[in-house]
């Protein structure tokens, strides 16, 4: 299995990517928290991308292509992996294709701007496993604690609330259009392109899951 699951910052990809990795026995590859991880050691793509994040701009293209193209190269990617974050921009999308990734499917997870802003606000992760959980919506057995290690959860530098409007407004001019460009591609091509699914990601965490999985075909 190969998808991508395409949504707004904070529409949830992260949480049902977990599910759905560990479903299908896939690693989930999301370019953010592979992006934290290199700030966090202090490497030099670390140091890059670090002004930038907490900004809420993207991260150059080129970079985050090669950074993929790492990834995918690695052998647990062998039998699939999940794009969780990543294609961001049409120059990421086309990077994708022309590689000749043969996707199953992309996934869109769809939440309105206003809920988004709460669900950011609530967030608290493990920076070490990318878990992520809310205080009120999603909250971790042990407050403060992350479920599976116990150590102390974090909240995202760009989860303040200037900065989370800022990425829904990148999100719009630069990610939303791949909206358009799988959808069509699906239409006009279906024997080649992903199959295209959207659902809403309005409701309970479980209440996703099982959207998410009766589109992946369950
Ligand atoms: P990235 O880490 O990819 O962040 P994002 O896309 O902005 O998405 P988030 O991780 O914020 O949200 P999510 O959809 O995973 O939601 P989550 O499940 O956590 O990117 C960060 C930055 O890195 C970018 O701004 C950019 O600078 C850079 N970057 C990354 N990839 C890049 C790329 N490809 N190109 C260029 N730059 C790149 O859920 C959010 C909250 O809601 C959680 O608290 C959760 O518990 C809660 N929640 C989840 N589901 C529900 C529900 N159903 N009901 C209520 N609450 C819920
Ligand atoms: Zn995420």
């Amino acid at each position: 299995m190969r998808l991508i699951l395409l949504g707004a910052p904070g529409a949830g990809k992260g949480t049902q990517a977990a599910f759905i990795c560990q479903k299908f026995g896939i690693p989930q590859i999301s370019t953010g928290d592979m992006l934290r991880a290199a700030v966090k050691a202090g490497t030099p793509l670390g140091l890059q991308a670090q002004a930038v994040m907490a900004s809420g701009a993207l991260v150059g293209d080129e970079l985050i292509i090669g950074l993929v193209k790492d990834r995918i190269a690695q052998p647990d990617c062998a039998s699939g992996f999940l794009f969780d974050g990543f294609p961001r921009t049409l120059a990421q999308a086309d990077a994708v294709r022309a590689a000749g990734v043969r996707l199953d499917y992309v996934l869109e997870i769809d939440v309105p701007f206003a809920d988004i802003v709460e669900r950011m606000g609530g967030r608290r992760s493990h920076p070490a496993s990318g878990r992520t959980y809310h205080l009120t919506f999603n909250p971790p057995k042990f407050a403060g604690k992350d479920d599976l290690t116990g150590e102390d959860l974090v909240q995202r530098e760009d989860d303040k609330e200037d900065t989370v409007r800022k990425r829904l407004e990148v999100y719009s001019q630069q990610t939303r259009p791949l909206i358009d460009y799988y959808s069509r591609w699906a239409r006009s091509d279906p024997a080649a392109a992903p199959r295209y699914r959207a659902i809403s990601g309005v409701g309970s965490v479980d209440q996703i899951k099982s959207q998410v999985f009766a589109a992946l075909g369950d």
